[in-house]
């Protein structure tokens, strides 16, 4: 796809393109960087690369391996520079960023260890300095780096450039900032592990390469992208620096492209096709920026809005007005399962068949409470024959501290009252976690401890929502428990075992999550697994008169347009979401935040987003709720005939 500039591109200072899957666009990737390396290869020079780690660039890396193995791309003459490293990790650390290029890519291809480079993470402190030069040295001497890859961070970052770093920055030692320490806790199972320095290059250093290209993939980049794309640049979003590259190109998927202007507020930049849904979210949008109700806005604020167009197609903001009115009205219910008995020509779920037979998929434990813990409440005490399943036991998430609790207690019960059998299998537990270390990896038995304590977590936390014990399923799906973040493989096991609970349950209703922003997150997976097992149940007659409702995934919800189905909350309702949720013991600092610096909590956050689409439905003129859950409605392909 290419970056033509057209007046919806007249805001971006970088050349973006957008692309259907991320897979594609590293295709993209590969193939420049096939060209080069052959053209070098030809007039007998080296190539030099400068690499990025993250779950960014694994596409592309997959990607040039194929090419090594079935079209004979050689490393041979390949030279590499790696952006950056954890200070303090060894190269056989698993997190490391050593690690990760040799499992990612060099032990894959012919290229000469001596010739990859990635700061040394042990340097003694006062020779980092040192080190650091030497690095750049090293890359002047290799003749600069053809070919930058980047990521970026949520906080703006490449490399580890966080927000402060100028673009005369050179390698260097830097401390990382609390979010980015945040988006790595998963991989390091647990904030306080990751560690607080990394040697990076600078941005000045990355700028000297001939050709740069930025790759982001999912909606959490979103943000960044436009940021640093149409924004001036300055020393709170460093990527913005590229700007001034004269040959850099940003290579992102749909989702990581939702917040660029010409995706986002098409009719700011150009002329647009007023399909229903455009209209649809170019009013909603308008009442926000004006902070008008739906049916208070006037001509003026359209024709102010680059939406005079519309007001001549449609008559007048009056008829405008009235008919986007009705649709987030008409996605209001009480009766998340359908009213029986009720008309329900303007419900967003049907009436018939009452009671249904639900099914409501958590990703991790918590993750059904915490974004729809109400709705939840409703479903049971509404009378339908509810099931809800943990897809995944979510044991990564039981911080050690939880863990040596668990321990203890099973210790004392076992000297107190057990025999010799559980008093051998505390200490073996005891000594188990002695072993483990900080860093270390849990062991079965301790893994199946932590498992243990999400499920007792996720019956209390039923319990509150009247949602009996023997109505939840811990499915387990293995990917989660052979895996480690970020290197999950799902597998013909998920899908089946998936498949075969919905053939059990032949469910008229689905909630699952479709936060699919990371697709190596947990939740993106679950939901990957779950498309495959409808598919496979596609033929299936049980498919034909079954809704899948989406919930957005923790820490974030549906912006107005998408919502298809709003479940208000009394504050009686909300409190006992809030209870449910606490229930989570383990959970209490783990944060999902999708926000920039945001420093909520999980708890707090959950109530912040639910309050906050209350407070969207009452701007628009609708009623005024404590709190509001939304759902969208969705189809799989492989249903639609
Ligand atoms: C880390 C790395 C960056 C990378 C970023 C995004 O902070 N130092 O180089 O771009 O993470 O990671 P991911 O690609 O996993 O989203």
């Amino acid at each position: 796809m290419g970056e033509t500039s057209t007046e919806f591109t007249q805001r971006e200072r970088i050349p973006v393109g957008i692309f259907n899957s991320a897979e594609l666009a590293c295709r993209e990737v590969a193939d420049a960087i096939e060209a080069l390396i052959r053209e070098r290869d030809g007039a007998d020079m080296p190539t030099v690369l400068g690499l990025a780690t993250g779950s960014t660039p694994v596409g592309l890396y997959r990607e040039l391996i194929r090419r090594h193995r079935e079209g004979g791309l050689s490393f041979a003459r390949v030279i590499t520079f790696n952006l950056d490293e954890y200070y303090g990790l060894g190269g056989d650390h698993p997190e490391s960023y050593r690690r990760f290029m040799q499992e990612q890519l060099f032990d894959h291809v012919d290229i000469e260890p001596e010739n990859t480079h990635v700061p040394d993470g042990l340097v003694e402190r006062e020779e980092v300095y040192g080190a650091c030069r030497a690095y750049e040295e090293a890359i002047r001497e290799a003749g600069g780096i053809d070919f930058q890859i980047l990521g970026i961070g949520r906080t703006g970052h490449i490399g580890f450039n966080e927000p402060g770093s100028g673009p005369e920055s050179r390698t260097r030692l830097v401390t990382l900032d609390s979010l980015t320490r945040r988006d790595a806790a998963r991989d390091f199972l647990g904030e306080e592990n990751v560690p607080r320095h990394a040697i990076t290059m600078g941005i000045g250093t990355i700028l000297e390469a001939k050709r740069i290209y930025l790759l982001a993939w999912g909606e959490a980049k979103a943000g960044v992208i436009s940021q640093s794309v149409e924004e001036a640049p300055t020393d709170t979003v460093p990527a913005g620096f590229l700007q001034v590259h004269q040959d850099c190109r940003i290579l992102v998927d749909h989702a990581a492209a939702a917040q660029l202007t010409r995706v986002r507020h098409p009719w700011l930049v150009g002329p647009v096709d007023w399909t229903p849904e455009m209209i649809r979210r170019a009013v909603l949008w308008l009442a926000r920026k004006t902070g008008k109700a739906l049916l208070k806005l006037v001509d003026e604020d359209y024709a102010e809005n680059g939406m005079a167009d519309l007001l001549t197609e449609q008559g007048s903001a009056y008829e405008l007005n009235i008919n986007i009115f009705n649709t987030p009205q008409h996605t209001i219910t009480g009766w998340p399962g359908g009213k029986p008995e009720a008309d329900d020509s303007h419900r967003p779920e049907r009436a018939d068949p009452f009671p249904k037979r639900v099914l409501v998929l958590s990703p991790e434990p918590m993750d059904d409470v915490y974004c729809m813990g109400g709705t939840l409440h409703r479903l049971a005490n509404q009378g339908h024959e509810l099931t809800v399943a943990c897809q995944t036991s979510g044991s990564l998430a039981v911080p050690d501290p939880d863990l040596r609790r668990a321990v203890e207690l099973l210790d004392e019960v076992a000297r107190g009252q057990g025999g010799e059998k559980e008093a051998a299998f505390a200490a073996s537990l005891r000594r188990q976690l002695v072993a483990k270390g900080q860093f270390g990896e849990d062991s079965r038995d301790l893994r199946y401890l932590k498992a243990l304590i999400r499920r007792g977590e996720a019956r209390a936390s039923g319990r509150l929502l009247e949602v009996d014990a023997d109505r939840l399923r811990f499915l387990d799906l293995p990917f989660y428990e052979q895996g480690r973040y970020r290197r999950f493989q799902p597998g013909k096991a998920d899908v089946s075992i998936m498949a075969e609970l919905l053939r059990e349950i032949r469910p008229h209703q689905v909630f699952a999550t479709g936060a699919t922003h990371d697709p190596l997150s947990v939740h993106a997976i679950c939901f990957l697994v779950l498309c495959q097992a409808l598919d496979l149940c596609r033929e299936e007659a049980w498919t034909r008169d079954c809704r899948i409702w989406l919930y957005r995934g923790p820490g974030a919800e549906w912006e107005a347009h998408e919502i298809d189905m709003a479940v208000p909350l009394s504050p009686d309702e909300f409190e006992n979401k809030i209870q449910g949720i606490y229930q989570h013991q383990t959970q209490r600092s783990q944060s999902p935040s999708l926000d920039k610096g945001s420093s909520s909590n999980t708890w707090n956050l959950a109530s912040l987003i639910n309050r906050s689409a209350a407070d969207t439905y009452d701007q628009l003129g609708l009623a005024e709720y404590e709190a509001i859950e939304c759902f969208r409605k969705w189809v799989p392909d492989s249903w639609r005939d």
